[in-house]
């Protein structure tokens, strides 16, 4: 069996990272007895200055000709002018849109060695184990109008429109509800109902939805209180469900949790079913951190486990995934950290090693060969 996946190193670490993750699909290809063809993308800024543009229409039907697409991040302050027509950040519109990936999956759950990498009481992390299931190609991203304005005494305006329809919330929030029986059985749904209709649209479409799902405990929260309990009990979430801007916020949040932005990853679905699961992108959740590029520092763990999901979701490969992430639970077991994961108390612990990008996922490999 050769899977086909479609590579999107982008900028930034991103081409450290998906290299990582590369390393370790072909360990998992070799123990499991699979094969990877990879199709490498230019996307993003590197696009930009390639093509003049961020995603070329071809290279979205490439990844749609795909069994799933791994992306590294892409962005940097080379192509952050405000009023640049072209951006980097205009390739993942064009991917998500384009490609139909409606469901953004973004797990926030502890691995117990780095709980003291987390700026949250220990007491806090126990049991930590969420869902965020975050609205994608949607909401105030992608409504109309958008853009500058003139104000009606003639100073500058700029309007972003707010808009969804029942069946864009019925879709996400259904899986939702499905992704929570295989969990804890509870889902939390984030608005702000109190103020906007959008937000009332959400709760009564989910209050439908709930009816066919009497076994999942249902609750609401204004998106302020949500941003609120994260921190202060974060355990008491299983899946969180909301909007695209909402979950964007809350999923930033929540990664503080975990102790570093560079351990979570994320997938992005839609409905497409492949011959071995449903089509989507996988990324780390953290961005192409440009301060930090070309340096081997940046932690791969992100992206490897996004790619942990990606076997999961797209290639079926279930064994597989659950080795990517015993051998990522070893690898921290035996000691080895990237830099964004020594905390104040235990930086000078002889027991830790810190090791670079290329080093993290060599060690993460090795133990899938095992
Ligand atoms: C994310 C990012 C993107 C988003 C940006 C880079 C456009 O923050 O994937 O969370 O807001 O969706
Ligand atoms: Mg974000």
């Amino acid at each position: 069996m050769t899977y086909r996946i479609a590579l999107i190193p982008g900028d930034g670490v991103g081409p450290e990272v998906v290299a990582g993750a590369v390393s370790v699909l072909e360990a998992t290809g070799r123990r499991f007895g699979f094969d990877f063809e990879w199709q490498e993308l230019v996307v993003g800024g590197a696009a930009i200055d390639a093509y003049g543009t961020a995603c070329r229409p071809e290279d979205v039907e490439t990844c749609r000709s795909t069994d799933a697409v791994l992306l590294g991040a892409v962005g940097g302050p080379k192509w952050d002018d405000p009023d640049a027509s072209v951006r980097p950040e205009q390739a993942l519109f064009a991917l998500r849109g384009g490609l139909g990936l409606f469901a953004n999956l973004r797990p926030i759950t502890v691995f117990p060695q780095l709980i003291d990498a987390s700026p949250l009481k220990p007491e806090l992390l126990d049991g930590v184990d969420c869902l965020i299931v975050r609205e994608l190609t949607s909401g105030i991203y992608f409504g109309k109008p958008s853009g500058p304005e003139a104000a009606a005494d003639g100073s500058r305006a700029a309007v972003d429109t707010l808009r969804y329809t029942e069946a864009e919330i019925r879709r996400i929030v259904t899986l939702a509800f499905d992704l929570a029986r295989t969990r804890r059985k509870k889902v939390t749904q984030v608005d702000k109902a109190n103020v906007m209709s959008t937000s009332r649209l959400w709760r009564k479409v989910t209050e439908e939805i709930h009816a066919d799902y009497p076994d999942v405990v249902l609750d609401h929260r204004l998106v302020d209180s949500a941003a609120m309990v994260l921190a202060r009990w974060p355990a008491g979430f299983d899946v969180l469900v909301t909007e695209n801007l909402f979950g964007d916020i809350l999923s930033d949040e929540a990664a503080v949790i975990a102790g570093s932005l560079g351990m979570l990853p994320s997938a992005s679905l839609g409905t497409t079913e492949t011959a071995h699961g449903r089509h989507g992108l996988y990324e780390p959740i953290h961005g192409s951190a440009p301060d930090i590029a070309g340096q081997d520092v940046a932690n791969p763990l992100g992206t490897i486990l996004s790619a942990a999901m990606l076997l999961r979701w797209s290639l079926g490969q279930h064994e597989a995934a659950a080795a990517v992430e015993a051998a990522v639970t070893a690898a921290l077991d035996d000691g080895y950290r990237t830099r964004d994961l020594l905390s104040a108390t235990n930086r000078d612990e002889a027991a830790v090693s810190v090791v670079g990008t290329k080093e993290m996922a060599r060690v993460v490999a090795d133990r899938i060969a095992i």
